[in-house]
């Protein structure tokens, strides 16, 4: 008898329950002899004893379902190592509740912080498979997450439906796309929606390189700019900040997001009407995208196989066109941020895109 248990960990993506799903059909045709334990929202599920036995059944129609049918949390790798309120150390209850199961093996699919804590789960002798999730596809060693093409799809929806209403005004629009601390979605939405100023995290803007690329399109005649904007895009004099002084700085002249700074500044500066669009959540919900449902089918049937091999401390990734063991310490605690100096930037401000450098 094999038993394994399943488990999803922070933020959701569209693409969560397709890739249970990849792993749970393949592990039903290796095993005849098998039980899936669904760990309820995330480690907290681990932690506090908190599981149900899944059923070929509720594998069945979850391909195109958004969300997590086990649930998920934020369990901030941080404070793993802290008791809880109880006085409860969560790293042993988590073993022990991997060892009163009897699991052959955790899969565990999420994010950064996510695969920090499989990786000490790892470390203290739990066997565990990890898949990459997010819409931020900020996970290093792989080229691709799963959730990142279904949030760029509606992330690029956002900007093309602003176009018509952008043009109709010949206002500027700022659309503020999620990432958490890099910029891939934004940087594809904003490709793919034609926008015409991209900010990013990974390189910091000048207000006046922002200016002048829309001073220019209204000397061109241009009636209307669209700005795709990173939830974590930061100025050049904000990036020179140390994370104290930034922290003060914030706490000084409070904005909702960095989108209500960048639009005001923008107003004031040139003169032109802005309006801010905030897709927010939107981004993470809905149904996978068809290119999401095949990438998590295929990651997912590929757990099951270093499960059969009993291949475990790794991260199923997505290199070069291949499904690729990627060993967990070499993951955890890494980000992968997009590089300036890329060819995908290069060729996107070839196009005249500005990204405010
Ligand atoms: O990591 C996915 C993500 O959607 C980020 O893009 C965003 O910064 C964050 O999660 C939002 O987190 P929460 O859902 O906890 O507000």
């Amino acid at each position: 008898m094999k038993r394994i248990g399943f488990l999803t960990s922070g933020g959701d993506c569209q693409s969560l329950n397709a890739t249970m799903r990849g792993v749970a059909k393949t592990l039903y045709q290796i095993y005849s002899d098998i039980e899936i334990y669904g760990i309820l929202e995330g480690y907290k599920g681990l932690i506090y004893g908190n599981y149900k036995l899944l059923k070929p059944k509720d594998f069945s129609g979850i391909l195109t379902e958004g969300g997590t049918i086990i649930g998920t949390s934020r369990q901030p790798f941080k404070h793993m190592r802290e008791p809880d309120e109880n006085g409860l150390d969560k790293v042993s209850a988590m073993k022990s509740n991997y060892k009163a199961w009897k699991l052959d093996c955790l899969v565990i699919l999420g994010g950064n912080g996510t695969h920090k804590t499989a990786n000490l789960l790892r470390e203290e002798g739990c066997n565990v498979v990890t898949l990459p999730k997010t819409i931020d596809n900020d996970i290093w060693g792989t080229d691709i997450t799963f959730g990142f093409q279904s949030a760029v799809d509606i992330a690029t929806n956002a900007i093309d439906c602003i176009h018509t209403t952008a043009a109709s005004h010949g206002r500027v629009f700022i659309v503020e796309v999620m990432g958490h601390k890099v910029g891939w979605l934004t940087l594809h939405a904003g490709i793919a929606g034609g926008a015409d100023i991209i900010l990013l995290p990974e390189i910091p803007y000048d207000i006046k390189s922002v200016v002048k690329a829309l001073e220019k399109r209204t000397k061109e005649g241009k009636r209307f700019s669209i700005l795709a904007v990173a939830e974590g895009a930061i100025s050049k004099e904000d990036a020179a900040l140390s994370k104290k002084e930034l922290k003060a700085k914030r706490k000084e002249t409070p904005y909702p997001s960095i989108s209500y700074k960048l639009g005001q500044e923008i107003q004031e500066r040139t003169g032109q009407e802005v309006r801010i669009t905030v897709p927010g959540h939107t981004q993470r919900g809905g149904e996978p995208c068809p290119y999401d449902r095949v990438i998590s089918s295929r990651l997912g049937a590929a757990a099951a196989r270093l499960i059969e091999k009993e291949q475990y401390g790794y991260m199923v990734g997505f290199r070069d066109g291949e499904i690729v063991p990627v060993p967990l310490e070499d993951v955890a605690g890494k980000l992968k941020m997009v590089d300036p100096d890329s060819t995908i930037i290069k060729e996107a401000k070839g196009l005249g895109i500005c990204f405010g450098d």
